[in-house]
C-alpha cells in the first residue's frame, strides 16, 4: 500500500522505489529495530544510574518550553506496541499514546518502512502548492471511509491540527450560512485551543484573557443516568436557541463521544433529534471525529451511531497523523482555508495511510470487531474491579477503544492522585472531565491485545490497593 500512486515504469521515481537496494536496506533496518524493540516488553522501573542524567534533561526540557510537561515523560527514541522506553531505563505501558495519537504504539516496523518511503520523496512538507501522490492518495482514502455508510463527503482537505480542521470546518459552515454567525455545541465539548474554538470549548480557563470571537451557545449533552430528560432537555433548549436567534445558527458542532469533557457517549436517537432540527432550520451539522476516529466500531463516530445521513462536514486527526476536513460538494469553502503553506509532512501523510490499512488488515471494525472486542474485555475487568474495591473505582464509561474509570469520589486531587501512581507503577493513562474527574485510557488500536489490558487492570490493583 505504500507504494507511490504514480509508480510508473517511465518515471525515474517508479525506477528509484522498485531499485532492490531499497529493499534490502529496509529489510537490514527493520531486523535490526526488530532486535532492540523485541526487548522492550515489560513494565520497569527507573534504572537509578540514569536518574539523575534524566532528571537533568527533564529540567533543561522545563526550562526550554518555559514550563514542565504534565508527566516527568522524555522517550529513550524506543518502544515495541503499547511498550515505551524512557530515558531513566524505566518502561511504560502506554495507554494514552500522546492522548489518541500513536495508534499503531512504539517502534512499528510499518512505521518504519513508510518513514523510510517518505524520506525518499523530494520534500520533507507537503502543501498547498506542493502535493506529493502520498497527499491524493490520504484525500480519496478518508472521503471513500466516510462515505461508505451512504454520508455524501466528496471533498478533504489536509491541515496539521485538530484546531486546524476544525477551524476550516467551522469557516466552510460560516462561508456557506452567510450571514448566519453563532455556533451550537454541547455542555462541556471541547473542539481545541484556538481563538475562535476556545469559544465552543466549554471550559471557562480556557477563553480566560482571550477577547470574545464567536457567539457560541450551549445545549444539555446527554447524561445516561437521565436519558430522557437530557435528550428531551436538549430538544427544548435547541428549539429556544432557534426561536432565539432566528436564521443566526450557521452550525451544530458535535463530539459524538465527549472525549475532554468526560467520556460521555450520547446515543443514536439523542443525536438525531438535534441533528434532524438543525436540518431542518438550514442549520449544518459538524461532527468533530479529531479523537473518536478509529476507535468505535466503525472508522468514523457518526457510522458507529447510523448518523450518515447528517454528516455535512467532518473533521479528524491524532491517529490519522495529518489532520482533514470532510464537506460535502455543496459547501466548496468560498475564500481561503488554514494550512496551505503546510498540509502535512510526508512522513505524516505515509504513516496515516500505513495506520489505515494496518486498522482494517487488524479488523478494528464491525459490531463485533477487534475494537469492540476489547472494549467489552477491558469493561469487564474495570467492573471487577470496581465490584472488588467499592468507592474506590467507579465505571467504566466511554465506548470502544475510549474507555474511562472515576476514581473515589472524582475530586480533582484524587484523580490527579491516582494518574500520578499509575505512572509511577507503570501505566499512562490521562484525566477527562470535571465533576467528576476521571482516568481516561486510548489504548493504541493497532497493537493492544487483552494481554495488555490484563497488565493494565493489574496496575490499576495495585494503584487502589498501594
Ligand atoms: C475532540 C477534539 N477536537 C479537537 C482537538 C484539537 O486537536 P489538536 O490538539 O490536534 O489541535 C482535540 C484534541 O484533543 C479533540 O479531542
Amino acid at each position: 500500500m505504500n507504494q507511490p500512486i504514480l509508480n510508473h515504469e517511465s518515471l525515474v521515481s517508479g525506477e528509484l522505489f522498485s531499485d532492490p537496494r531499497i529493499a534490502q536496506a529496509k529489510k537490514l533496518l527493520s531486523e535490526t529495530l526488530d532486535d532492540y524493540s523485541r526487548k522492550i516488553n515489560a513494565v520497569r522501573p527507573p534504572n537509578p544510574a540514569l536518574v539523575s542524567q534524566y532528571k537533568s534533561a527533564l529540567d533543561r526540557l522545563a526550562i526550554a518550553r518555559g514550563g514542565a510537561p504534565y508527566f516527568p515523560y522524555l522517550t529513550s527514541g524506543l518502544g515495541n506496541g503499547p511498550f515505551v522506553e524512557l530515558g531513566d531505563g524505566s518502561i511504560k505501558l502506554d495507554f494514552i499514546v500522546g492522548i489518541g495519537v500513536h495508534g499503531m504504539g512504539h517502534s512499528h516496523p510499518l512505521m518504519l518502512d513508510a518513514t523510510i518511503d517518505a524520506g525518499l520523496e523530494d520534500t520533507v512538507m507537503q502543501g498547498n502548492l506542493q502535493h506529493n501522490s502520498g497527499s491524493l492518495a490520504m484525500c480519496e482514502r478518508l472521503i471513500g471511509l466516510a462515505n461508505q455508510q451512504g454520508a455524501k463527503l466528496d471533498h478533504c482537505l489536509l491541515s496539521t491540527s485538530g484546531a486546524m480542521a476544525n477551524e476550516n470546518s467551522l469557516k466552510i459552515a460560516f462561508h456557506n450560512r452567510f450571514p448566519a454567525s453563532r455556533v451550537i455545541c454541547l455542555d462541556n465539548c471541547f473542539a481545541g485551543r484556538s481563538l475562535a474554538l476556545a469559544q465552543l470549548t466549554d471550559r471557562p480557563a480556557y477563553r480566560a484573557g482571550l477577547p470574545k470571537t464567536l457567539d457560541v451557545d450551549f445545549i444539555p449533552m446527554f447524561h445516561p443516568a437521565d436519558p430522557e430528560g437530557t435528550t428531551q432537555g436538549a430538544i427544548a433548549g435547541l428549539k429556544k436557541l432557534i426561536a432565539r436567534h432566528p436564521c443566526q445558527y450557521a452550525c451544530l458542532w458535535l463530539e459524538l463521544v465527549a472525549g475532554e469533557g468526560g467520556y460521555y457517549p450520547g446515543t443514536k436517537p439523542y443525536f438525531e433529534a438535534l441533528c434532524k432540527i438543525c436540518h431542518e432550520n438550514n442549520i449544518l451539522v459538524i461532527f468533530d471525529e479529531v479523537q473518536t476516529f478509529s476507535r468505535l466500531s466503525q472508522p468514523f463516530a457518526f457510522q458507529h451511531f447510523e448518523l450518515d445521513a447528517y454528516a455535512d462536514i467532518v473533521t479528524l486527526g491524532k491517529i490519522t497523523q495529518v489532520c482533514a476536513t470532510l464537506y460535502g460538494d455543496s459547501l466548496k469553502p468560498k475564500g481561503p482555508v488554514l494550512s496551505q503553506t503546510f498540509t502535512g509532512a510526508t512522513a505524516s501523510i505515509r504513516c496515516g495511510l500505513a495506520v489505515l490499512d494496518e486498522l482494517e488488515s487488524k479488523k478494528c471494525f464491525g459490531p463485533n470487531g477487534w475494537n469492540m472486542q476489547r472494549h467489552q474485555y477491558f469493561q469487564g475487568k474495570l467492573e471487577s474491579l470496581a465490584q472488588k474495591y467499592p468507592g474506590k473505582i467507579c465505571g467504566p464509561y466511554g465506548e470502544g477503544m475510549m474507555i474511562a474509570f472515576t476514581p473515589g469520589n472524582g475530586g480533582a486531587d484524587e484523580a490527579k492522585d491516582m494518574l500520578m501512581r499509575l505512572y509511577d507503577l507503570g501505566l499512562m493513562g490521562f484525566l477527562a472531565g470535571s465533576n467528576p474527574n476521571r482516568i481516561r485510557f486510548l489504548p493504541p488500536p493497532a497493537v493492544t491485545t487483552n494481554e495488555h489490558i490484563d497488565l493494565a487492570c493489574s496496575i490499576i490493583e495495585k494503584a487502589i490497593t498501594g
